[in-house]
């Protein structure tokens, strides 16, 4: 059977070679920032048979933009030189093209991981100063600091300088964190961003920073390598982002050379009533390809080999995004595939395990 999820896909000078991706998910396992042996086994495992892109977990820019002390960070030559040898060894085995996502927590960060119950830090457990737009909490977790114009400028640097360093370290592909509730989510939502400066009212102004930070960061990555971003198309709370203002965003990031979208929702507001249901996020991805244009990844309960094919066949979006799916079964691909009746290669020392080698599909093969 022909399958568009099993076909190739371009985003610049990078050819994916199937429609699924993982994403990014934390580990919270980081000690200042640095990747170690979890990371190994764990995307080294995922880089084997779970899709053709590989997004390593939300990784900050700066040691405050964490959510907890134990998350990434992508801001030294020690987080450098850690992050670097697990992609080498994700490319040297697996199968997937590897990429990052960058981001900054702001007023989401000083927080113990949500295993953990998700709560602002306490002074005495070494919580730290948070940063946002404007000095409004997240429910009851700090209050940050409203960022200055010159926090602004240092922030941009940030970026930049972790883009620089995901290249050094043989990241092929960036997905820049808009949404979630972080920093950047913060500026483009009216009920996080009370700024009453260029950055902060109309919703061109709550654009201003992202858009700034996405320009520079894509001036500072390679012009072969894909850049792109994910989105919270909505906060799901009255008042608060919605897909409008999301379409006009992925407009002006499309003008500015942006790749890819990656459709989320949520997670800036506590009072939000997300509908989770299979796939409750194809119609507005639908809608993103169809206005704007640009490829456009799906995230959130999308776990079923027809269903994914059912999404990107249909042309509502482009890839499929993964996350709790390929945790379950890290050679999600490879069972897709099966299902779908596709014939994929495996990664050199996986082949025993493809099913055209098994006696009862082709007993001739399996004498060879
Ligand atoms: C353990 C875990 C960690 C996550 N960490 C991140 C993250 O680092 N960055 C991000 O954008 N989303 C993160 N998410 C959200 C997932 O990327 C994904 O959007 C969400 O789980 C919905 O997709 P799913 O239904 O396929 O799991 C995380 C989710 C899980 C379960």
């Amino acid at each position: 059977m022909s399958s568009v999820l099993f076909s190739p896909i371009a985003l610049r000078g990078l050819t994916l070679k199937n429609r699924i991706a993982v994403s990014p998910m934390c580990q919270y396992i980081c000690d200042d920032g640095n990747a170690n042996d979890w990371h190994l086994m764990h995307y080294g495992s995922l880089a084997l048979g779970a899709g053709g892109l590989l997004t390593f977990e939300m990784t900050n820019v700066s040691p405050s933009g964490r959510i907890s002390q134990k998350c990434a960070t992508l801001c030294s030559d020690e987080n450098e030189a850690s992050w670097k040898r697990v992609v080498e060894l994700c490319k040297k085995f697996g199968g997937a093209a590897i990429g990052i996502e960058l981001a900054h927590a702001g007023r989401k960060a000083s927080t113990v991981p949500p295993a953990q119950g998700g709560r602002a830090l306490k002074p005495e457990e070494g919580a730290w100063e948070t940063v946002a737009p404007s000095a409004l909490p997240y429910a009851d977790w700090h209050t940050p600091r409203a960022l200055a114009k010159g926090d602004l400028v240092t922030l941009v640097d940030e970026f930049v300088a972790s883009t620089q360093r995901a290249h050094r370290a043989g990241f092929e592909l960036i997905e820049f964190h808009a949404g979630h509730g972080y920093l950047m989510h913060q500026f483009l939502s009216a009920l996080s961003n009370q700024r009453t400066d260029e950055y902060g009212g109309s919703v061109e102004n709550r654009m201003r920073f992202p858009l700034q930070v996405f320009a520079a960061m894509r001036e500072a990555w390679p012009k072969d390598k894909p850049l792109g971003v994910r989105l919270s198309v909505t906060d799901w709370v009255e008042g608060g982002l919605d897909m409008s203002q999301s379409l006009l965003f992925a407009h002006q990031l499309k003008k500015l050379g942006c790749d890819f979208v990656d459709v989320s929702s949520g997670g800036l507001d506590h009072r939000q009533q997300v509908p989770f249901a299979p796939g409750y996020h194809v119609g507005f991805a639908e809608q993103m390809k169809r206005e704007v244009g640009m490829t456009t990844m799906v995230v959130g309960l999308v776990t079923g080999p027809k269903q994914a094919e059912e999404i990107v066949a249909s042309g509502k979006a482009d890839m499929v995004v993964m996350g709790r799916g390929v945790l379950y079964n890290p050679r999600w691909s490879w069972h897709a595939a099966e299902e779908l009746g596709v014939d994929i290669p495996y990664v050199p020392k996986m082949f025993p395990a493809h099913p055209s080698l098994r006696p009862a599909v082709f007993p001739n093969r399996a004498k060879a």
